[in-house]
């Protein structure tokens, strides 16, 4: 009796059904990438990232907008790092590298570093020395990184590091690799399988510019197969004090709370500043005060905790409001978590913090306003 119960009830968890394990990029779009059957897939199932309505922000812009997020800070190591990573380090395998280098702000060495680990190499980070977020350092070290961290910033970093490639048995995995971009790409893919179609607007935070190139290749590839029928205005933000893009020249110093995005000679603005024009998009700065608004905003109002530069997407996108035509389908694309810059959530929050309280019911019940 007992026995047919049991047998029973495994028919019908049998054939309840399951979904099946996101098998990681590469896997999922493997006809879209410079993959062969000599490539060693070196993955940690990243991408497959949810696209997250914003109903919050639609109340603000009304006119029927729709306004989702393309949450990246979910990929394994936290940022959308980990699509280019996994292509790079793959091909970097095939070619038989043993190590890689980068310079970073903190989230492309994180990824570095743990995807070189995968594939079993050595991974040499250089970091502007004091303007890495903890979380992302974090990551560095556990991951197993060599770490050097320079007196001086991310652009300095990422000019030694180019050289060195070209010296030493290293193979440079920062956004000038071209299967870095190949790998982040694949966002824009999800967007539309998701979506159906390419949003109005992509609105993306813009540092070294790689990712707003590689969307708009994915962008580009789905509209040439006819897979979508449109091709959305790529809108791109960097934070006031550190908006090269922006004012059209390099900034020696740049300045923001959005460390992420602390670059002052993007690497990759010829290619941002072709995306532009042929997307009939446009660039704008925010100020560090409307990025940790809009920070506040997600964490507060729709459960989503991204990183400052992360949020400078949603801080533009308000900034353009007006702009924004009726009925618009438009995705802002969160690079990074928000456990990636624990200091910045520290220091910025509204949150209702008692501390040093009796441990007694009474005293705690009173504390709460009952
Ligand atoms: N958002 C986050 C969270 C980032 O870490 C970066 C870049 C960007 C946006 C900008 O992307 O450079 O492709 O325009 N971080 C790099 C790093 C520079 O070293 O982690 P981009």
């Amino acid at each position: 009796m007992v026995k047919q119960i049991l047998n029973n009830l495994k028919t019908k968890l049998i054939l309840k059904p399951v979904y099946k394990q996101w098998p990681g990029l590469i896997k999922a779009y493997k006809e879209w990438l410079p993959i062969t059957n000599n490539t060693p897939i070196i993955s940690l199932q990243e991408g497959g990232t949810p696209l997250i309505e914003l109903k919050s922000i639609n109340k603000i812009i009304g006119n029927n907008v729709k306004v989702y997020a393309k949450y990246d800070g979910l990929n394994p190591t936290g940022s959308f790092k980990d699509r280019g990573m996994t292509m790079a380090i793959s091909k970097a395998k095939e070619e038989g590298c043993k190590a890689v280098i980068c310079a970073s702000t903190g989230n492309t060495s994180a990824a570095a570093a743990a995807y070189a680990k995968k594939g079993d190499m050595r991974s040499f980070v250089l970091i502007p020395d004091g303007y890495v977020a903890q979380g992302k350092l974090a990551q560095a070290l556990v991951y197993g990184a060599e770490i050097i961290a320079i007196k001086g910033n991310f652009d300095k970093a990422l000019s030694i590091v180019q050289e060195m490639s070209k010296e030493f048995p290293v193979t440079l995995v920062n956004s000038v690799n071209p299967y870095r971009l190949e790998g982040q790409k694949t966002a824009a893919f999800e967007i539309i399988d998701a979506l159906g179609e390419a949003p109005d607007w992509l609105c993306i935070p813009m540092g070294n510019a790689g990712n707003i190139s590689a969307y708009w290749i994915g962008f580009n590839e789905y509209f040439k197969k006819g897979i979508s029928k449109k091709l959305p205005r790529m809108m791109g933000f960097q934070a006031e004090g550190s908006a090269p893009l922006v004012l059209g020249k390099t900034i020696e110093n740049p300045e923001t709370i959005a460390t992420a995005i602390r670059i002052g000679n993007p690497v990759n603005k010829e290619k941002a500043y072709i995306v532009k024009k042929e997307s009939e998009g446009k660039f704008n700065s925010v100020t560090d005060e409307e990025i940790i608004k809009a920070y506040k905003l997600l964490g507060k109002e729709e459960g989503i905790f991204c990183e400052p530069a992360s949020a400078s997407s949603i801080a533009g996108l308000l900034k353009l409001k007006k702009e924004i035509p009726k009925n618009a389908v438009i995705v802002c694309v969160l690079t990074g978590n928000g456990l990636k810059d624990p200091d910045c959530a520290i220091k910025n929050n509204d949150a209702v913090f008692k501390s040093g309280i009796e441990p007694d019911l009474e005293i705690v019940a009173k504390n709460m306003g009952f």
